[in-house]
């Protein structure tokens, strides 16, 4: 996955529920092709075929579980996502968290599959500890921010430059994003420029009245 990029994560929002998950999916498609900028998206887990077989920009699952494939009714299989065309994995968002060995396992699982792992994180401590698992990307998301419309960015920026710090003390390869709160551009801008190298958005996205204006708001900061 490319960076800077703006991440769309749609949650299970009823306004992307059924085939709206692939019209804003679209929408952000048209952004990134228009700006020349990344942008991917995660939509509700039932719509991700739907999503991954119809746009061409990164898709990823909202999570995935360190299963097998075969008999293991109910569990969201790494390799079964990928063969929808997802190319990686929300992991243990504030949403959906899961103890720090399953962390880890399904982090292993996904690089054995080829996909890309997104592990959320809620503070600068966790984020050191989860670093030392080598996933892809780390997202720092304080909780208590999300779906605030307070970005994180602008509140608690040291949340966001402690966390970029930490893992460059463990690992320089993985590489930090942030989300919560974030609904518009200068609060991707300050995100950016504390060394983030991209956003997580949800409910600024999902809940604003024409989605491919507030899109192209927040991605147009990730023209370089
Ligand atoms: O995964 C993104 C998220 O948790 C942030 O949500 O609504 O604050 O953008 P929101």
């Amino acid at each position: 996955m490319q960076t800077p990029v703006l991440i769309i994560n749609e949650k299970n929002y009823l306004e992307v529920s059924g085939d709206r998950a692939l019209k804003l999916a679209k929408a952000a498609e048209a952004v990134a092709g228009e700006l020349g900028v990344a942008v991917a998206v995660a939509p509700p887990l039932p719509s991700l075929g739907l999503v991954a077989g119809a746009i061409s920009i990164p898709v990823l699952a909202q999570h995935t579980d360190a299963a097998n494939p075969g008999s293991s009714t109910g569990a969201i299989v790494p390799e079964l996502v990928k063969s929808l065309g997802a190319i990686g994995s929300l992991v243990n968002h504030s949403e959906k968290r899961v103890p720090f060995d399953v962390l880890k396992q399904t982090v292993i699982r996904l690089k054995e599959v080829g996909l890309v792992s997104v592990v959320c994180a809620k503070s600068p401590e966790e984020v050191s500890r989860i670093a030392a698992v080598r996933p892809d990307f780390i997202a720092i998301e304080p909780p208590e921010l999300i779906g605030s419309g307070i970005a994180v960015s602008k509140a608690k920026p040291e949340v966001v430059s402690d966390s970029v710090e930490a893992v460059r003390q463990v690992d320089s390869n993985v590489r930090v994003i942030c989300g919560a709160g974030i609904v518009t551009g200068e609060d991707v801008d300050a995100a950016l420029k504390l060394g983030s190298v991209g956003v997580l958005v949800a409910s600024g996205i999902v809940k604003a009245s024409d989605w491919r204006a507030k899109i192209t708001e927040l991605a147009e900061l990730l023209k370089r």
